[in-house]
């Protein structure tokens, strides 16, 4: 093991607490895939999970054999809506995949009760959620396991990266032979990884969001540049060749100096969501407190406005970020969901929310002038429900 894999993991079992062990993979996605195989899940077994999340999640249980059985979402948190869940439940269920939904942790106190009385395991989605708590603990240390993803737009951004994490000590050892045997990425998609790094550090501001981020995914799905996501990930749940990669050192030296920086940055994302919330209140949107169980990571602020396809279009033309997920029940893919299991209209509260959501960004290049420019150029409206 590189002695920058030593170190991301120890910083990381530092920063979850006592008991938590650490495997690292190349996304959050293969981190995923790690704990369900971990777990021992497959044919014949279901795992329920959100209808309002992103298709490389289902593509995960998919790969293992296992069905992908779809819960709706709470409207006011975006997180499981625990009697949904209750509703999927049935003999085949072996997990349950509480998302952490961007930052807002899922409520898993009753989620655990109704896994822990029929066996289920319960996994914290906390792709979204580095540095949330849960009822004062760390998001990702509630549950049976956990995985964070290092993506380039999470709290701490490996540039793409996965972290499982587990306080069982059987489940620990048999992700740790995961990660043990998990392919090494190459030297030219290490090198090119280390390129997109610094071409964003220089280059990416709120102001090229809109066109850099469709020139990144363009070039992704055509293989072109070290992705998020392939094209073939977005057509069928089919496992690509390669999938199961362990992290890089590389991506390990930058996770370390991003856990350093990560309370700053928790603090200047709170502040940011702050502003957010004072300038959109003043416009008429009815914008919630998170409830008092939940410490908000603020990863993006989401709001419901009317006609979210003009916003996203006047938001591009002003060259404001404006992110636009979740745009479906399995973002980004809008048509054949029913290749990933899910059936039309099974959640309702989550499609009726991908119509109308849109999120703002909390991160460091956005500061209080930002936000007012923002919420003057765009003037969004808010939707009332339906
Ligand atoms: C809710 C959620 N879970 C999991 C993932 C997968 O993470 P990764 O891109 O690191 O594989 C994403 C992707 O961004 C996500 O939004």
């Amino acid at each position: 093991m590189s002695a920058a894999v030593a170190r991301f993991r120890a910083a990381l079992m530092q920063q979850l607490g006592p008991g938590v062990s650490v495997s690292l993979f190349w996304k959050g996605r293969v981190a995923l895939h790690a704990i369900l195989r971990a777990l021992g899940v497959g044919p014949g077994d279901e795992v329920v999970l959100p209808g309002f999340t992103c298709v490389v999640v289902p593509n995960a249980v998919l790969y293992t054999g296992a069905r992908p059985v779809y819960a709706d979402i709470d409207a006011a948190t975006y997180t499981l809506d625990v009697a949904g869940v209750e509703r999927c439940l049935s003999p085949r269920t072996r997990v349950i995949l509480a998302q952490n939904t961007f930052g807002h942790p899922p409520d898993l106190d009753p989620l655990l009760a109704l896994a822990r009385a029929r066996g289920i395991h319960v996994v914290e989605d906390c792709a979204h959620g580095f540095g949330a708590r849960y009822r004062g603990r760390p998001a990702g240390t509630t549950a049976d396991a956990a995985f964070f993803s290092g993506q380039w737009s999470k709290p701490i951004c490996t540039g793409l990266g996965g972290i499982a994490v587990t306080r069982d000590p059987a489940l620990a050892a048999r992700l740790q032979e995961l990660e043990t045997t998990a392919l090494a990425p190459g030297r030219a998609e290490r090198r090119m990884l280390h390129a997109l790094w610094w071409a964003r550090h220089f280059l990416l501001t709120p102001e090229r969001y809109v066109r850099a981020q469709a020139l990144y995914r363009a070039l992704g799905r055509c293989g072109l540049v070290v992705g998020s996501s392939r094209a073939e990930e977005l057509l069928a749940p089919v496992e690509p060749r390669g999938f199961h990669k362990r992290l890089s050192p590389e991506q390990a030296a930058r996770g370390v100096d991003e856990l350093a920086a990560l309370p700053k940055r928790l603090r200047h994302r709170t502040r940011v969501a702050t502003w957010w919330r004072t300038a959109l209140r003043a416009r008429g949107f009815a914008i919630a407190d998170p409830p008092a169980w939940a410490t908000h990571g603020w990863l993006r602020l989401p709001i419901e406005v009317t006609d979210k396809a003009a916003l996203l279009d006047r938001a591009a033309a002003h060259r404001l970020e404006l992110g636009d997920w979740f745009g479906s029940p399995l973002h980004p893919v809008t048509h054949s969901l029913s290749s990933w299991g899910y059936p039309a209209g099974s959640c309702p509260v989550a499609e009726a929310a991908c119509r109308r959501i849109v999120n703002l960004p909390t991160h460091e290049r956005i500061d209080e002038a930002y936000v007012e420019r923002a919420v003057m150029t765009l003037k969004p409206q808010p939707s009332r429900r339906e």
